[in-house]
């Protein structure tokens, strides 16, 4: 349609690396200073995927899987959710297993990667070991005279936080994301639970148009009236547009982290996507 009016959206990130080089840490330290609208005590529950401001102001959103088999599992369901990957190398411990992994996987998903050497703060930190082992997995770094940026990162002490977040911003200019938010809702669960209170509980990330509360939104074989949207700081939301986290209530069943989210035109329609689905 001549009409689509495509407008910038924030970049999606996921953090990746081996066991215990500081990824949640990262993303935590990361949150607790730059959550959008981030007042204190505003942060009232964890959800797998939140927005924070960049020092200069653009949005980024994160997502905060739980290793890599979730990213596998999206990926292999045909869920293309993340615009850059963060690959975490402590910088004590140096490239291992895991981390050739997430290397592998940014490769496969053709995204680019931004490294973010951690644990700069320990005496035996060693980064240069870490760009050299790098070089062996072909991840040329900017100081080892490539194209790949680097950041010495420090989660204890928040060190080169603020410069990650300034380089993510930059890859996102570069890739110039966008998106139309004028148009029905498409996304994908980035994870799904059953609340005791509130049931089927969805996080979704929103990647074309924007979904509101009253939508009629199908995710895999499961359907609902969207009841309420909840931001990533736990506030009732009307809408969410492209690139933004949001918690879905209201879906009749638990939908599957990398399930396609899609809102469609009223219930009989859903009933008969979601019936068509369950017999596959
Ligand atoms: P998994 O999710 O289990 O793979 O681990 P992770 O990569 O999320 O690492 P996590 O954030 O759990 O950190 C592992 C350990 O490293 C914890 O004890 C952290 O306190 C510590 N750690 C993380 N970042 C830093 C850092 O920048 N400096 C120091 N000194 N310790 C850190
Ligand atoms: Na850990
Ligand atoms: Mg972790």
């Amino acid at each position: 349609d001549a009409a689509e009016t495509l407008r910038q959206r924030p970049p999606v990130v996921t953090i990746m690396g081996h066991v215990d080089h500081g990824k949640t840490s990262l993303l935590d330290a990361i949150r607790k200073t730059n959550v959008v609208a981030g007042e204190a005590g505003g942060i009232t529950q964890h959800i797998g995927a939140y927005q924070v401001t960049s020092p200069s102001g653009g949005k980024i959103s994160f997502i905060d899987t739980p290793g890599h088999a979730a990213f596998t599992a999206m990926r292999a369901r045909g869920a293309k959710v993340t615009d850059i990957v963060v690959l975490v190398v402590a910088a004590d411990d140096g490239v291992m297993p895991q981390t050739i992994e997430a290397i592998s996987h940014a490769k496969a998903a053709g995204v680019p990667l931004i490294v973010a050497i951690n644990k700069i703060d320990k005496p035996s930190a060693d980064p240069q070991r870490v760009r050299t082992e790098l070089l062996q997995h072909d991840i040329q770094v900017e100081s080892m005279g490539g194209e790949t940026l680097e950041f010495e990162v420090s989660a204890l002490t928040r060190q080169g936080l603020d410069e990650l977040l300034e380089g993510l911003a930059l890859q996102a200019e570069i890739l110039d994301l966008k998106a139309n938010a004028d148009r029905a809702a498409e996304g994908t669960v980035v994870e799904a639970k059953l609340d005791r209170g509130r049931g089927p509980v969805a996080t979704v990330l929103v990647q074309r148009g924007t979904l509101r509360t009253g939508d009629i939104v199908v995710a895999g074989s499961e359907w609902g009236r969207v009841r309420a949207l909840v931001s990533d700081i736990g506030e009732q939301v009307k809408e969410a547009g492209p690139s933004v986290p949001v918690e879905v209530l209201g879906f009749n069943g638990t939908p599957e982290a990398g399930d396609r989210v899609a809102v469609v035109e009223n219930e009989a329609r859903a009933r008969e996507v979601t019936e068509y689905r369950a017999r596959q």
